[in-house]
C-alpha cells in the first residue's frame, strides 16, 4: 500500500494542486500516492488557476487535467499525511477532525518540511511573480519531505 499524502489549501486551484504536481513528479507512484483538496468550495471540479498551470508547466510539470475538490472528513481515513499551506486552513482542518488519530495526520506545510516562513501564501489575488513564489516554496518543501515520506 502507498503512503497517502493530502495536500490541502483554500480553494484547490492555485497552492494545493501545484503541490500535488511538484510532489508527484519527485515520487514513485506505486510507493507515494499524492492528492490535493481545498477547504472550500468556491471551484469545485473545475482545473486549477491558469497562473499555476503556467508555472508548473516551465518546469516540465502538467497541472492542466487536475479537478477541484473539497476536503471532506472521509480523508482523514483515506491519507496519511494531510499538509496546509497555511495556519487558517490548518485551523479549519483541525476544526473537521474526529479524534485524536484524525489530528496527529494534519502538518503545516513549510513547518514540517523545516522550511522558514511558516505559510505558502495565497497568490490568488497577487500578480504572477506570486506563482513562482509559491512554486520555489512548495519545491524545498517535498524536497524536504521525501525522507519522511519514505520512510513511513
Ligand atoms: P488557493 O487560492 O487556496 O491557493 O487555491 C485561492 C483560490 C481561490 C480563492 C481564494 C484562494 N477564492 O477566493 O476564490
Amino acid at each position: 500500500m502507498p503512503v497517502k499524502v493530502l495536500m490541502v489549501c483554500l480553494g484547490n486551484i492555485c497552492r494545493s494542486p501545484l503541490a500535488e504536481g511538484i510532489l508527484k513528479s519527485k515520487v514513485n507512484p506505486s510507493e507515494i500516492f499524492v492528492d490535493s483538496a481545498g477547504t472550500a468550495g468556491y471551484h469545485i471540479g473545475k482545473a486549477p488557476d491558469p497562473r499555476s498551470i503556467e508555472v508548473a508547466a516551465q518546469a516540465g510539470i502538467d497541472i492542466s487535467l487536475q479537478k477541484c475538490r473539497r476536503f471532506t472528513p472521509s480523508d482523514f481515513d483515506n491519507f496519511d499525511y494531510i499538509f496546509a499551506m497555511d495556519r487558517e486552513n490548518l485551523m479549519h482542518l483541525q476544526d473537521l477532525t474526529r479524534n485524536s488519530t484524525d489530528s496527529k495526520k494534519l502538518y503545516l506545510l513549510l513547518e514540517e518540511a523545516g522550511i522558514p516562513g511558516d505559510e505558502v501564501p495565497d497568490p490568488y489575488y497577487g500578480g504572477p511573480g506570486g506563482f513562482q513564489e509559491v512554486f520555489r516554496m512548495i519545491d524545498a518543501a517535498t524536497d524536504n519531505l521525501l525522507p519522511l515520506l519514505y520512510r513511513s
